[in-house]
């Protein structure tokens, strides 16, 4: 009988995680989670309280409004995917803008921040049945997840894909920017202290810098597939 299982996707942004995330989601009628959004909204709720900027930090004064931070999914059936919301309001453009892009890897390093938000996750999963994507699921939210993917590209093709998805939104963005910013979170997502960015031992590796969505796609449905089977 099939059995339903976990799927970690980690890796550096813009990678495409959540694109392919989602699909998997779509097909196996498995929830989808998507932990960048939390830690953005928490990044976005410390902004709106000023307690985080270009050139500040105020963390002990974040980290006793925890408690106060309620971040919930909801999903949007026209959009197909869950929507973010922080303390019952929906912050699904705020978070994705580039001035929290350029302070979120700041607030995710904060130990107390990545406490509460993998105790958080662990509860979502539940039944099983479930695919994840971020930077530590595959090493510290879900060391047990039966699949584990690690997703790659050159800084310049992820920084291309995001400049693409920020000017179609509407944005004004420099390219040089986004690259910038781009490989600043690699930088500081892998060398933080907590839970840096690396590949789990278990993890198979994507480099998708040449690699479409749909051949992507097809070749991690075939390890779905072959996990779901034994
Ligand atoms: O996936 P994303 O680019 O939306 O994530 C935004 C930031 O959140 C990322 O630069 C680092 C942080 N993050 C994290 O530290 N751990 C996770 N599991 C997910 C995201």
């Amino acid at each position: 009988m099939n059995k339903n299982i976990t799927i970690a996707i980690d890796g550096f942004s813009s990678t495409g995680k959540s694109t392919i995330a989602k699909l998997l989601a779509k097909k196996y009628n498995y929830i989808y989670v998507d932990t960048g959004a939390m830690y953005r909204a928490v990044t976005l709720y410390a902004k709106n309280n000023n307690l985080v900027s270009d050139n500040f930090l105020d963390a002990t004064t974040l980290i006793s409004k925890l408690d106060a931070i309620s971040l919930s999914f909801k999903f949007n059936k026209n959009l197909g995917f869950a929507e973010m919301y922080l303390n019952g309001k929906n912050v699904e453009k705020e978070i994705r803008t580039l001035a929290i892009s350029k302070l979120v890897s700041k607030v995710s390093e904060i130990s107390e921040v990545r406490k509460k938000l993998v105790k958080e996750q662990q509860q979502m999963r539940k039944n099983n049945g479930v695919v994840m994507d971020g930077r530590d699921i595959g090493t510290v939210v879900f060391p047990d997840a039966e699949l584990k993917l690690f997703m790659t590209a050159s800084a310049n093709k992820r920084a291309t894909r995001r400049y693409k998805e920020l000017l179609e939104r509407g944005d004004e963005v420099k390219f040089d920017e986004i690259l910038f910013n781009v490989q600043e979170r690699d930088r500081i997502d892998s060398t933080r202290k907590d839970s840096p960015l690396i590949k789990a031992d278990d993890a198979i590796e994507f480099d998708n810098s040449d690699m479409g969505i749909t051949e992507q796609f097809n070749r991690i449905c075939t390890l779905v597939e072959a996990k779901i089977a034994n």
